[in-house]
């Protein structure tokens, strides 16, 4: 497990997207898993700037995003499929039909789930998975209690993450109650990941992650003992600490 604390946000997305591009330089048609959520933003916005300036090709590589709200469409603002579009994959050489997001209208969710997950075997696995972690300790939408084997299925969002959530929607009881989303046992697949957080309200969780035990009550902590895993946090995500190396 890699360990790497930095100053800010700024400076997390920076470092996060320059691992990503320096793997995609080493592997044309790498496989990437994906994450949203505010914690990613900058650092595609990062990705999409050295795209731009012809840093990073975008041309064979596919992806796979983690999740998505159950009962929104691909267009609706705040859907992940929406999310990416406008945050990423418009802004990037990348080939759409290589850009995978769970179908949250989905009428066969089971089937949907079992196709995603034969989707990312098909592409050879996730090269380089993406994380953010929620304040509850969530990883994708595997909320504490989350088994760790678990794979794509449909999951209850807990009233935490509703009430987190909500920040992007008119009212609460707009957010979605449930979502479709990548296992702790999918997630873990990955050959290598990238965990990144910011912010104070994210310490408590990071704390329990690294610091805590090994348990499915704090998903994240089920990919702590990852063979390639890399930890990028700021100062107040880190806060909590007492190893910071
Ligand atoms: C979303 C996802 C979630 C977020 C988490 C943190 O695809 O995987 O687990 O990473 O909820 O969200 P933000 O970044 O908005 O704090």
């Amino acid at each position: 497990m890699k360990l790497i604390i930095v100053k800010d946000a700024a400076e997390m997305s920076r470092k996060a997207a320059e691992i990503f591009a320096a793997r995609i330089k080493k592997k044309a048609n790498l496989v990437l898993g994906l994450a949203t959520g505010s914690t990613p933003e900058k650092m595609y916005a990062e990705l999409a700037k050295m795209n731009r300036r012809k840093e990073v090709d975008f041309t064979e590589v596919s992806t796979f995003n983690l999740d998505e709200y159950v009962g929104l469409r691909g267009d609706h603002d705040q859907s992940y499929r929406y999310f990416m579009n406008k945050n990423l994959f418009n802004k990037i050489n990348i080939q759409k039909e290589n850009t995978h997001v769970p179908d949250g209208m989905a009428l066969d969710t089971k089937e949907t789930c079992k196709l995603y997950e034969l989707a990312i075997k098909g592409a050879g696995g996730v090269d380089l998975q993406l994380l953010g972690i929620g304040s509850n300790g969530h990883i994708a939408f595997n909320e504490p209690g989350s088994p760790k084997a678990s794979r794509t299925r449909v999951v209850k969002l807990t009233k935490n993450t509703i009430k987190d959530n909500s920040r992007f929607f008119k009212k609460v009881s707009e957010v979605p109650t449930k979502a479709l989303s990548m296992g702790n046992g999918t997630i873990n697949e990955a050959k290598e990941i990238v965990l990144i957080a910011n912010g104070a309200n994210k310490a408590k969780a990071v704390k329990a992650t690294l610091e805590g035990p090994v348990t499915e009550a704090v998903p994240a902590s089920l990919v702590r003992d990852h063979k390639k895993i890399t930890f990028i946090l700021d100062e107040e995500a880190a806060s909590l600490l007492t190893k910071k190396k």
